[in-house]
């Protein structure tokens, strides 16, 4: 995908699969918690591996994991709004607004046919993978993530260190998280 391609009008990534199911966790895999108790929560947010922080969460039915921080500035993600944009399920950091897709971690923005004209035509379009998603898998109705280990370097890796675990979390605002 270009860096910046235009979003598909009737996307059918706005509905990823759910968790995969299996008789027993995958190998490198690390529990999240009962999935029953992630519904009820909504979103979870975890340590995973001793090195990074995921979020889970629970929306239409679907389960999600990505990385706890916005690749923007490392906003809270699990204080965000989630909201369909072109057809497309994102969380809305809190800070400033970013939308991400819950699917693929593609930022998405509108862009601006020709800022001179009027009425502003806009579109939605991407700018690629920023934040970098994992695998849930679904076992007994517990929920196991299965970290994405892909060495290509993915925005939202900068703000998964120590620094911005203890030092950016505490001074972010807490608001209450909706579905
Ligand atoms: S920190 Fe998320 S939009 Fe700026």
């Amino acid at each position: 995908m270009s860096s910046e391609e235009e979003t598909s009008q009737n996307s059918s990534s706005s509905s990823p699969p759910p968790p995969s199911s299996s008789s027993s966790p995958p190998p490198a895999s690390h529990f999240i918690g009962k999935k029953e108790d992630i519904v009820k929560a909504g979103r979870v947010t975890k340590m995973v591996n001793g090195c990074r922080d995921i979020l889970v969460l629970h929306h239409q039915g679907q389960l999600h994991a990505m990385d706890t921080r916005c690749y923007h500035s490392g906003g809270a993600l699990q204080y965000g709004d989630i909201e369909e944009f072109n057809g497309r399920l994102c969380i809305v950091c809190p800070w400033h607004k970013y939308k991400i897709t819950l699917a693929e971690g593609e930022g998405l923005y509108q862009a601006v046919d020709d800022p001179t004209a009027k009425p502003l035509r806009t579109h939605w379009r991407s700018k690629g993978v920023k934040q970098r998603i994992h695998k849930l898998t679904e076992v007994n109705g517990n929920v196991y993530a299965t970290l994405n280990d892909s060495s290509e370097a993915i925005e939202s890796d900068v703000y998964q260190t120590e620094r911005y675990r203890t030092d950016l979390l505490k001074t972010q605002p807490k608001p209450v998280a909706k579905q």
